[in-house]
């Protein structure tokens, strides 16, 4: 019998993870499915308990539906764990957003000292799951997608015995954009991927076995649209991808477009405010419309989330995992020398073989290339330095983490947006 806790269970993104359990059920045969929440999202998450049970029931699917605030009890003897909290809800995000652009750099949920933020925050609690998984389920998978995912898996694999995985929407992100662009289906379509969460690169991009990644970077250096959600769409300097001859994640238009990607935050924090802004009145919309009790299914108005695909991304693993598939998908691991310029017990975001006994990284079919080897190495640092200050609330760790993060970049600066972050998420912070 079949049993999974959704830790964060009253998020807005969990009737997508629904509707994927209601299509592979013939493959995923869920009994009991867990949706966990804290005390303040106790409203939220009966909504969504409520819109989760019309789904199953009008698909006739005998998935049992449990919402509880009792974190032990849904992890007990679970199979799988999945993890998708936002601790401090989007009020922190949005402060992780507008800190850095006081100062003059980049703000962002996952990337640069917005993404640091969210890392102390969240590790912590995540390191306090995995006490329970331990102790509960300790043969369950542990999928995380909460961010920052890369650096919560590293800090899983170093501080925990969970098996865990980490996951991202934008490899099957990728693939899907591919799939469009060359008028394929998806099925048809497979990359490499190199890199770790939000800082990754496609590259050998095939379609039908025959490797079409020329064609598809000279597609992709013409069109706009081909991002999540989330991410502006400032598309690339002309001749950019073609001389790169890869395919970098949405995330690196931060790094290779700072300038410009900066001017468009600064610019659109006087108009819409930040991305957390944004969200949260999608997400009151949408909570309005989960409330409706004739709503059975799960409505298109959440595309407007970055997280597309996200539920295909994980129940494509949890499916593969459970049924001993050996098919290949892109999550975080440890690298383990996969990535031979990072640290063995780096996470990183590789093509796995994703069966019964978890996600084993396969070898790349090219070396690295020094065009982004020495962005991977120093966002990598700045990763386990972040890892090692969320963990022992140390302040000097923190400090180096961001001074050498390539969007922020001096030390003075990384001291002032790290006394902030400190001083606004004071509650959430005990280690320091
Ligand atoms: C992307 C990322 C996710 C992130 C999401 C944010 O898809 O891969 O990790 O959570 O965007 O979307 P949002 O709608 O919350 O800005
Ligand atoms: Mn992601």
């Amino acid at each position: 019998s079949l049993k999974i806790a959704v830790i964060g269970g009253g998020s807005s993104y969990t009737p997508e993870l629904i509707e994927g359990l209601i299509e592979h059920y013939h493959e995923f045969p869920v009994k009991d499915l867990y949706l966990v929440d804290v005390e303040q999202g106790k409203e939220k998450l009966e909504i969504i308990g409520s819109l989760s049970r019309r789904m199953v029931e009008r698909a006739g699917v005998p998935i049992r539906i449990h919402t509880t605030l009792d974190r032990k009890k849904a992890i007990k003897n679970a199979n799988f764990v999945t993890t998708q909290i936002r601790v401090g809800q989007l009020e922190a995000r949005s402060r992780d957003e507008r800190i850095p652009l006081r100062y003059g750099c980049i703000g962002q949920e996952t990337t640069g000292a917005g993404g640091f933020a969210k890392g102390l925050r969240t590790i912590p609690v995540i390191l306090d799951i995995c006490r329970d998984i331990e102790q509960l389920a300790p043969q369950a998978f542990l999928i995380n997608f909460t961010n920052p995912a890369g650096m919560v898996t590293e800090a899983v694999l170093k501080y925990s015995d969970v098996r865990s995985i980490g996951l991202c929407n934008l490899p099957i992100g990728t693939k899907m954009q591919v799939a469009k662009i060359m008028d394929v289906d998806v099925s048809k379509v497979n990359i490499e991927i190199v890199g770790i969460n939000h800082l990754n690169w496609a590259y050998n991009i095939q379609v039908n076995g025959i490797d079409v990644t020329w064609e598809v970077i000279e597609k992709f250096s013409k069109s706009r649209g081909l991002t999540v959600k989330n991410v502006p769409d400032l598309g690339w300097e002309p001749g950019f991808l073609e001389s790169l001859g890869m395919l970098p994640c949405s995330y690196l238009r931060y790094y290779y477009l700072k300038d410009k990607m900066l001017e468009e935050q600064l610019q659109t924090l006087k108009t819409k405010g930040t991305r957390a802004d944004t969200v949260k009145k999608v997400e009151s919309e949408l909570f309005e419309l989960y409330k409706d009790p004739d709503l059975d299914i799960k409505p298109p108005q959440l595309e407007q989330r970055g997280g597309a695909y996200y539920s295909e991304a994980a129940i494509n693993l949890m499916t593969s995992i459970y049924n001993n598939k050996r098919d290949i998908q892109a999550v975080n691991v440890k690298n383990n020398g996969i990535i031979p310029c990072l640290p063995h017990d780096a996470s990183i975001e590789v093509n796995c073989v994703i069966g019964s006994d978890g996600a084993s990284p396969v070898q790349l079919t090219q070396s690295v290339s020094p065009k982004v080897k020495g962005l991977l190495q120093v966002v990598k640092a700045y990763e386990e330095l972040s890892v090692e200050a969320a963990v022992k609330g140390d302040y000097d760790c923190a400090l180096h983490a961001l001074t050498i993060h390539p969007l922020v970049g001096s030390s003075s600066v990384a001291k002032k947006i790290l006394d902030d972050i400190l001083e606004e998420n004071k509650e959430y912070l005990p280690q320091f």
